[in-house]
């Protein structure tokens, strides 16, 4: 999706659309010095501890660690994409949004309209037909979670919706490109034809796609819209926008299988119920997901398809799962699915099954240690194999190293566990305390650019890093470059610049760092930071010299050079304290 809108927008975009305008009409602010406070809409909380710096145009919750840009801030609390968050500032702000040239034409509004007509003509179709009428009651439904999910009926017959939408050459290739007619040998038909019709929204809430399901045996039960310029079934979840709506930030998401258990589960109560559209979970959708909640459960049957439906979604959301975030997984007895199940069981049974669902973590070892023979070693040493991987998908945090701990004991064996810890953890966008990162000399070197990309002319001269490989300098040296291009811009620009770089998480934790409020004590804090960098260079160089007396005397004079310069180094940092 990167590199469509061009970057020069983004800047614009974020230096005319002000963040604190963006969040106050969606979270009532109060101001606190230079910066605005509220209380966190991504957590519960009594006492305010999200606060707006207009400065760096950049949101932080101290409380659940939530922080971004106004961009983030939409995407976050609105479940946006990118893109959608990108268009939502822009329309504020006055501006419209250029598309570099090799960008396909956004899908036209002409098809967005067009779908909602066939929405309508369907939902007119159902009150005029009895029998749709009398299979959605036989199915349970009431009235009011049909005209809330939009539910329609298609009639019979071949052209009804053509006729009815298909006014002139224009339209009717409109229908074709929106997936609502068939092509045989004898020409253009309706594609869907004597259904029951439930409209899939878009996360803004728009109709994309249809589901039909068949009223008798006849054909296939299900009948989906294909994928079009609107829809991309891998992107999308049945009932999300619905969800959403019903509340800003969900405690939990149900992910069920049909259309009908959303629907059916939306009438006693759980509003906050979404579907896969025929397909296994993949990871985007996971992604959503845990932008929509923080917990996530996934409640399939208990058959083989349903299983292994689960495992597909356990491992789509192993990477997503950062800190804070949980997924778990209900299983229901064979031949039950949630629809039937709640409403034999009642609503009261089925929370209480979902307070049950069995975590991840469980699922995960259950599913290995089934697989191999627990009492010997070879058994051990094979579920180790089978499991490692699973658990190097998980994001670096307290949650991969406790999976980890748990494989260890299983297996009864330490492992190497070098993977956990890279130098810096890349990853995607935040939500959920993380532990309080050590203050090295690097990060902070990286959380002044950061936060004041102007500090960039006091780095210094980068020779003096030279041939230096301490982790993250690389990363440094790419932040000072594009901050000397750039020094005016604020914390918000330079992160969405950085958005597809794989530092860009560990960019935006180290933007929400506490740092002195005074202009100069910043700037002596990054020379420090880097002087200390210089330093810990320095003194990697000395510990990988041999052994002195297996020195020559050029390498000697090198070595006591280079103690010269760490006692220099020391001094000056010393220097600065005193
Ligand atoms: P009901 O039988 O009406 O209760 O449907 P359901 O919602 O319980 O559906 P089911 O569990 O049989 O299937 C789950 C999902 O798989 C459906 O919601 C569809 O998205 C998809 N699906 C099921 N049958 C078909 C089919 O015949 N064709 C296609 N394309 N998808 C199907
Ligand atoms: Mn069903």
């Amino acid at each position: 999706m990167g590199g469509l809108i061009p970057e020069s927008f983004i800047e614009e975009l974020l230096a005319r659309a002000d963040i604190v305008e963006v969040i106050e009409r969606r979270v009532p602010m109060k101001r606190a010095g230079r910066e605005y406070q509220a209380c966190c809409p991504f957590h519960d909380e009594k006492t305010p501890s999200f606060t707006v710096s207009p400065q760096k145009q950049f949101y932080h919750c101290f409380g659940c660690g939530a922080h971004g840009s106004a961009i983030g801030f939409l995407m976050n609390y609105e479940g946006l994409e990118f893109v959608d968050a990108v268009e939502d500032l822009a329309r504020h702000a006055g501006l419209e949004v250029p598309r570099e040239a090799s960008q396909k034409p956004r899908p036209s509004a002409g098809l967005y309209e067009l779908m909602e007509s066939a929405a309508a003509y369907y939902q007119g179709e159902l009150k005029q037909s009895q029998a749709a009428i009398d299979y959605l009651k036989q199915r349970g439904l009431s009235g009011e979670v049909s005209r809330e999910f939009g539910i329609g009926f298609a009639p019979a017959g071949w052209d009804k919706l053509l006729k009815r939408l298909g006014s002139d050459e224009k339209r009717v290739s409109l229908l074709q490109r929106a997936g609502m007619l068939s092509q045989g040998k004898s020409g253009t038909y309706d594609k869907f034809r004597h259904r029951i019709m439930f409209p899939i929204h878009d996360r803004r809430g728009r109709v994309i796609a249809f589901g039909g399901r068949a009223l008798d045996d006849d054909g296939p039960k299900y009948l989906n819209s294909p994928e079009t310029e609107l829809f991309h079934k891998g992107r999308e979840l049945y009932g999300l926008y619905l969800a959403r709506k019903s509340q800003a930030k969900l405690d939990r998401i149900i992910v069920v299988e049909g259309y009908m258990d959303v629907v059916a589960l939306a009438q006693f109560g759980f509003r906050n119920c979404v579907a896969t559209l025929g397909t296994a979970t993949n990871s985007e959708q996971a992604e959503l997901l845990f932008r929509a909640a923080d917990e996530v459960i996934f409640c399939f049957d208990g058959d083989r398809a349903g299983r292994k439906a689960a495992w597909r979604a356990l491992e789509a959301t192993l990477p997503r799962l950062r800190e804070g975030r949980q997924a778990k997984f209900l299983f229901l007895p064979e031949g039950e699915d949630p629809d039937t199940m709640v409403r034999s069981k009642g609503a009261e049974t089925f929370s209480a099954l979902l307070d049950e669902a069995q975590p991840l973590s469980g699922f995960l070892f259950d599913h290995f240690t089934a697989e191999v023979d627990m009492s010997s070693i070879d058994g051990r040493a094979r579920l180790v194999e089978l499991a490692r991987p699973q658990v190097d998908q998980i994001p670096p945090g307290v949650f991969h190293d406790m999976m980890f701990s748990r494989l260890e004991a299983l297996a009864q064996h330490r492992l190497d566990d070098s993977r956990g810890k890279p130098p810096l953890p890349g990853g995607t966008a935040p939500i959920g305390r993380k532990p309080a990162q050590k203050r090295t000399p690097m990060r902070i070197a990286l959380a002044h650019l950061v936060q004041n990309p102007k500090l960039s002319s006091e780095a210094g001269d980068a020779g003096v890093l030279s041939g230096c490989d301490l982790p993250g300098v690389e990363i440094y040296r790419e932040l000072v470059d594009f901050c000397a291009k750039r020094p005016n811009m604020t914390t918000a620009q330079l992160l969405e610049l950085w958005r597809e770089h794989p530092a860009y998480s560990h960019l935006g934790t180290l933007a929400t760092w506490q740092l002195p409020g005074e202009e100069k004590q910043l700037a002596q804090e990054f020379r420090d930071a880097v002087t200390g960098l210089e330093l810990q260079w320095t003194e990697a160089r000395i510990s990988r010299m041999p052994k002195i007396v297996d020195l020559g005397p050029e390498e000697r004079a090198t070595l006591l050079q280079l103690q010269q310069h760490r006692q220099t180094l020391i001094e000056a940092l010393q220097g600065e304290k005193s």
